[in-house]
């Protein structure tokens, strides 16, 4: 894994402009179980998954009892407000000081990439600490509706300042378009980067997974020449795709990514912001 870890730093070093892309295995070293590793939620407990695919659907049906079942309800991933960063999270923090890093593109709700001190997150399928309006797309903090006091004085689903229509969790559930906005600037992201390193993913939820797919099809021409000195020019891939994960993942077996580093993040992405700082001495 060593040499894996060093080729990553110079790979990184080279690079103009790094972007990570992130899902749960990011945070079960911080004690948020994840959804299809071996201890996952959907893993253990599959018709939870089926019953997620519904939610979306109950909200735009009667917005009031989706909101009754979600504070009636225990939380799939437990009390986020409390968990912590990991040594992962800090290291693409660590990247992002450095300048190296210029976003995290995350599938995770919790909120972690910016606690660890991430400045330019996009989170693509939204935060539990946030509310959305889906007719006029205006976020609001959670702490800015008082949701059991609505529940008690029978006034739910809350309503948005903007516009008045009903509002939902930021969470983005199955079937729920991408905001326009994030899905818009992870693609920017994605076209731009000339370095993905993606971590902690197993690549099967679209359409996030098409993020590293669209950026493998960036080409760039590169004029080489043949031992008889002759020029030529080559169309080459433009991007360096970098996978970090316990697991092969289908972006391995295809040959999206260029290499995966297999283990935890929480002990590969510290180990290569230390070879980074290594390099650059
Ligand atoms: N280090 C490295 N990899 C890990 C670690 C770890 N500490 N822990 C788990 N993994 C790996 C797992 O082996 C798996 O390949 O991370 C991956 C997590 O995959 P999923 O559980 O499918 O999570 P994710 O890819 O983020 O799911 C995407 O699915 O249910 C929806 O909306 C939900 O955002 C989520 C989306
Ligand atoms: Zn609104």
């Amino acid at each position: 894994m060593g040499s894996l870890i060093e080729r990553a730093a110079r790979d990184l070093l080279r690079s103009n402009y790094a972007i990570a892309l992130t899902g749960a295995g990011m945070s079960t070293e911080s004690g948020i179980r994840d959804f299809r590793g071996p201890n996952g939620i959907w893993t253990k407990d599959p018709e939870a998954e089926k019953r997620a695919y519904q939610t979306y659907h109950k909200f735009l049906r009667d917005p009031k009892e989706y909101w009754e079942d979600i504070l009636g309800g225990r939380s799939l991933l437990g009390n986020l407000e409390n968990t912590k960063p990991n040594p992962g999270h800090y290291a693409l923090a660590g990247l992002e000081g450095m300048g190296i890093l210029k976003s995290v593109l995350t599938q995770n709700i919790d909120g972690l990439h910016e606690k660890a001190g991430n400045k330019r997150v996009l989170e693509y399928h939204g935060s539990v600490f946030k509310l959305r309006c889906p007719s006029c797309s205006s976020r609001f903090k959670r702490e800015e509706y008082d949701l059991e006091r609505l529940a008690l004085e029978e006034k739910l689903p809350p309503r948005c300042d903007k516009c008045g229509s009903p509002v939902k969790g930021d969470v983005v559930h199955f079937n729920e378009p991408i905001p326009s906005d994030v899905a818009h600037e992870s693609l920017e992201e994605a076209w731009k980067c000339d370095l993905m390193l993606i971590c902690g993913t197993s690549a099967v939820v679209y359409p996030f997974a098409q993020l590293p797919r669209i950026t493998r099809q960036r080409q760039v021409e590169q004029e080489r020449k043949t031992e008889s000195g002759l020029y030529f020019v080559k169309s080459e891939a433009a991007t360096m795709i970098i996978e970090v994960n316990a697991e092969l993942t289908p972006l391995t077996v295809e040959g999206i990514s260029d290499y995966l580093i297999q283990g935890r993040t929480a002990e590969i992405l510290p180990k290569i912001v230390e070879a980074v700082k290594e390099l650059s001495k």
